[in-house]
């Protein structure tokens, strides 16, 4: 089984780099860290960096990942490849582009990109956040599945993750505490769905609100709260229609509680999704009910 630490960054691709740089810190509030040729940097946290967006094709999603064990790049590299997944190793400039020691991507069953790195390095600094957002950190990703049973066998089987709570047939899926780092939303497309920020408080996400609202971003859900995690949230369109979040409060599974922990199954109503009776103007989160 391959052990995986936590989410590390996402990395984007657009055709209109200017304009992506300009949402990431006057409206999300990401710290720029970097302009390298064709890509720009930003982080949320102590780390170098959390998200990526680079000069390229806006379907070009990837998503990386810490293994917990140094050293265990090798054996993953095994088990993925006796599953049959092609794997590309990084070379010294893509370990320096992302200020890693170790690279190993491959794409899952659904087509999407995953990094697994080694020894990410720490920011050194403070976060300092272009604009008072509240943001505490990058935490989660919703990827798109093409088979969800299917996905959620091969995140459970190989890649460690547990689920939490399920909405229809799109699971929640923790890897450490925290209630969800990847949720896996059915759909016919690949890449990553949302991408989520946690903010510090509740007053964090409704001055988001607000402040969207007056920019001219378009809320694409709610405010609200998330019976499965407990979570305040708030979502909106950031560049090439992927949808960011912020949100507050999401509920940790805690380690002496792991052994009992059961997911419960919540139907494929939009009061699964909200439990205020936000509606949902996402594709993926959209139900027949
Ligand atoms: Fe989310």
């Amino acid at each position: 089984m391959i052990d995986l630490l936590d989410i590390r960054y996402v990395r984007l691709g657009t055709r209109d780099l200017v304009g992506a740089d300009r949402f990431a810190r006057e409206v999300i509030g990401l710290e720029r860290v970097r302009v390298e040729a064709g890509a720009h940097y930003y982080r949320s946290d102590d780390r170098d960096h959390t998200l990526v967006y680079f000069e390229g094709d806006p379907r070009d999603h990837t998503v990386g990942f810490e293994l917990r064990h140094p050293g265990a790049l090798q054996a993953a590299a095994a088990e993925l490849s006796n599953r049959g997944f092609a794997l590309r190793t990084g070379n010294a400039d893509a370990l320096e582009q992302r200020r890693v020691a170790a690279l190993l991507s491959f794409t899952d069953l659904s087509g999407n990109r995953i990094d697994l790195v080694e020894r990410p390095q720490h920011g050194g600094r403070r976060y300092f956040p272009s604009r008072d957002a509240g943001i505490t950190g990058f935490s989660h990703v919703g990827l798109c599945s093409t088979n969800a049973p299917r996905d959620e066998a091969f995140w459970c089987g190989v890649l460690g993750a547990r689920v939490s709570d399920r909405i229809g047939d799109a699971a929640l899926l923790r890897i450490d505490p925290v209630h969800h780092k990847v949720a896996l939303f059915p759909t016919t497309r690949s890449g990553i769905q949302h991408v989520n920020h946690q903010v510090a408080g509740i007053d964090d996400v409704m001055r988001a609100w607000y402040l969207l609202r007056d920019k001219g971003v378009k809320i694409v859900f709610g405010p609200g709260r998330h019976p499965t995690s407990g979570a305040v949230f708030l979502y909106f369109e950031g560049p090439d229609g992927m949808v960011y979040e912020y949100s507050t409060g999401v509920r940790s599974i805690a380690p002496e509680d792991e052994a009992s922990y059961r997911p419960r199954q919540f139907p494929a109503v939009p009061s699964s999704f909200c439990m205020w009776g936000s509606k949902p103007d996402i594709p993926e989160f959209r139900t027949d009910a």
